[in-house]
């Protein structure tokens, strides 16, 4: 593509529309895009784009990201370069930042700023909405109900990440790199879903029962990865189509009570992870597994049900 001053190469920002932080910087952005006509800056709203496959999408979501006009993209510090150099005023910090050494300076502030970002979110959604988080339903606040789903999500996300770390432990003895990169794949997704629900659920609220489920997890992910990649894609299947319909029954709570603004689109985001990994698991599990396995598979979703259960209370 051919691109002069006055018309420079398209730039698409992906952003996390469901995050305030991110809400009020690209609303910033885009004002300072509009005062100048050529800054040739797209938007898109990541958590609402159903362009997006699931998988890219949390990807996406982890980090700020803009794409070239010839689909290559950047991400963390390089993108916000990118994004200050077409901005009018903040061209100067594009330049700084080209200097020797300060690039990867920029990009280590960002990360240290990513570990903070659940706390920040939890900050400016209660400046957005006063009342409190837990005053109710109608209101952009928890419900004591959503409070209760919610706390059980934390719960459910805590122990995927430890379902999939479990299988990295014995994958990683047993040399198998297709499912260690399976387990990587979807513990990094896992991994954002448990920082976008922390981003809800402040943690006087969460469940007092984490370090159980993280053993559970870890134990239900461990204990077929002993009998092999099979027994881990069934049980993977099994679990994620548990959560499918767990998520399901609170997006239908939503859609009939009015909720928290964000709440609904940043459920359907995760279910909709779940249901990608719930399919991949299927699509390489045994279509005929033996009843050990068949046993195995309705123990855990008998176990996932009553993990939900106390997870809710406790
Ligand atoms: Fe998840
Ligand atoms: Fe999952």
């Amino acid at each position: 593509m051919v691109t002069t001053p006055d018309k420079p190469e398209p730039l698409t920002v992906l952003y996390d529309g469901a995050c305030p932080l991110c809400r009020r910087e690209i609303a910033h952005v885009r004002r300072l895009a509009d005062s100048r006509g050529n800054c040739a800056l797209d938007f898109i709203d990541i958590s609402h784009d159903n362009a997006c496959l699931p998988a890219e999408r949390a990807t996406l979501l982890a980090r700020l990201h803009v794409q070239r006009a010839d689909g290559s993209r950047l991400d963390g510090a390089a993108a916000f370069v990118a994004m200050w150099q077409r901005l009018p005023g903040w061209r100067w910090l594009a330049r700084l930042a080209r200097l020797p050494g300060a690039l990867p300076l920029l990009e280590l502030a960002y990360r240290g700023f990513l570990r903070i970002r659940p706390w920040m979110q939890r900050a400016a959604r209660r400046l957005d909405h006063p009342d409190g988080d837990t005053a109710g339903r109608g209101a952009a606040a928890l419900s004591a109900h959503i409070e209760r789903e919610l706390r059980s999500d934390h719960a459910g996300e805590t122990g995927a990440i430890h379902i999939y770390r479990g299988i990295v432990a014995v994958a990683r003895r047993r040399g198998d790199h297709a499912l260690l990169d399976f387990a990587r794949r979807h513990g990094e997704t896992e991994a954002g879903h448990l920082a976008l629900i922390e981003s809800w659920l402040p943690p006087s609220h969460r469940s007092r029962l984490l370090g159980a489920w993280r053993v559970a997890g870890w134990l239900t992910g461990a204990l077929p990865a002993l009998f092999g990649p099979r027994a881990v894609y069934a049980t993977v299947a099994a679990v994620e189509t548990f959560v499918d319909r767990h998520y399901q029954q609170q997006i239908d709570h939503l859609r009939t009570h009015a909720g928290p603004e964000g709440l609904l689109p940043a459920l359907l985001r995760c279910q909709a992870d779940e249901c990608a990994h719930r399919d991949e698991a299927a699509a390489l599990s045994d279509h005929r597994p033996g009843w050990p396995l068949r046993i195995w598979c309705a123990l855990v979703g008998r176990g996932s049900a009553a993990a939900v259960t106390l997870a809710r209370r406790v």
